[in-house]
């Protein structure tokens, strides 16, 4: 049977987030530098997101470069916008064809003009597109984003517009940059390393993990599917037990 036949369609998790990290040492690896292991890296995304659409997933968040990721060396940084400018002008044709509706999250204002507006105009390219929604998480820190939830919480019980006791879990997650998304139920982090490095903390609450030594660029979509398969095999209790669980299926 193939990956693919593997998969209940039935039970696909609806929200899959991947942490993608590896490109440094796989180019390190092959005796290249940092920028050939991220452009390496680029090909894994199209493929990955072709899959995801393939195999009908509602929603695709990739961690492409977090708030922390400024901090690397300048010509670095500069390469990775000049790739994603670079992508989003090759790509988001492909993406309208494929019916695939790009989103964003992160800090966006602390992007290069030129970045922010190429993300803009492939975000309104695809914006009516019905299939894959697939999310870049872009300048991206999720304590920065949950920050932000609670000056816009905040500013709304100073208007007197909210009451603190209205404030729950529905209106928090409302002030979040995710807002209508649903949470992921399934993350992967490739490469071996083991921590969530500040993506989506608030929303991975109840994911499950799946953590691959393979390094972003040596990811295949095979690789991929085998992570939903394991979802699929594993029984999600939250704080229930297992019989309580099963009484219900
Ligand atoms: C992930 O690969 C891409 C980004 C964080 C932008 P890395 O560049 O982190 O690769 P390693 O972890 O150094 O191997
Ligand atoms: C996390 O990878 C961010 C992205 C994949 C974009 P990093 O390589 O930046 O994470 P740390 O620094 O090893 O935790
Ligand atoms: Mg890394």
């Amino acid at each position: 049977m193939t990956f693919v036949e593997q998969i209940d369609k039935q039970k696909l998790p609806r929200h899959v987030a991947i942490i993608m990290d590896g490109n440094g040492r796989w180019a390190n690896k092959h005796g290249k530098n940092r920028v050939y292991g991220h452009k390496q890296g680029a090909k894994t995304v199209k493929e990955i997101v072709k899959i995801s659409g393939e195999i009908g997933l509602e929603y695709l968040t990739l961690y492409a470069f977090s708030m922390e990721n400024w901090n690397r060396p300048k010509m670095e940084v500069d390469a990775l916008m000049a790739l994603l400018v670079s992508s989003i002008n090759s790509e988001t044709k492909e993406l309208v064809k494929n019916n695939v509706k790009l989103l964003s999250i992160g800090n966006h204002d602390i992007l290069p003009k030129n970045v922010r507006k190429k993300l803009y105009d492939a975000i309104d390219a695809t914006s009516k597109n019905t299939g894959l929604k697939l999310v870049l998480s872009l300048s991206y820190s999720a304590k920065w984003e949950i920050l932000e939830a609670v000056k816009k919480i905040s500013k709304q019980v100073i208007e007197g517009k909210l009451d603190i006791d209205e404030i729950n879990e529905n209106v928090f997650d409302e002030n979040l940059s995710t807002k209508g998304i649903p949470h992921p139920e399934l993350m992967i982090r490739t490469s071996g390393e083991y921590r969530i490095s500040n993506f989506l903390l608030w929303q991975l609450a109840y994911a499950e993990f799946y953590f691959t030594p393979k390094l972003w660029p040596e990811f295949t979509k095979e690789d991929f599917l085998e992570a939903i398969i394991d979802f699929q095999r594993r029984e999600r209790r939250f704080g229930k037990t297992s019989e309580q669980v099963k009484q219900k299926s």
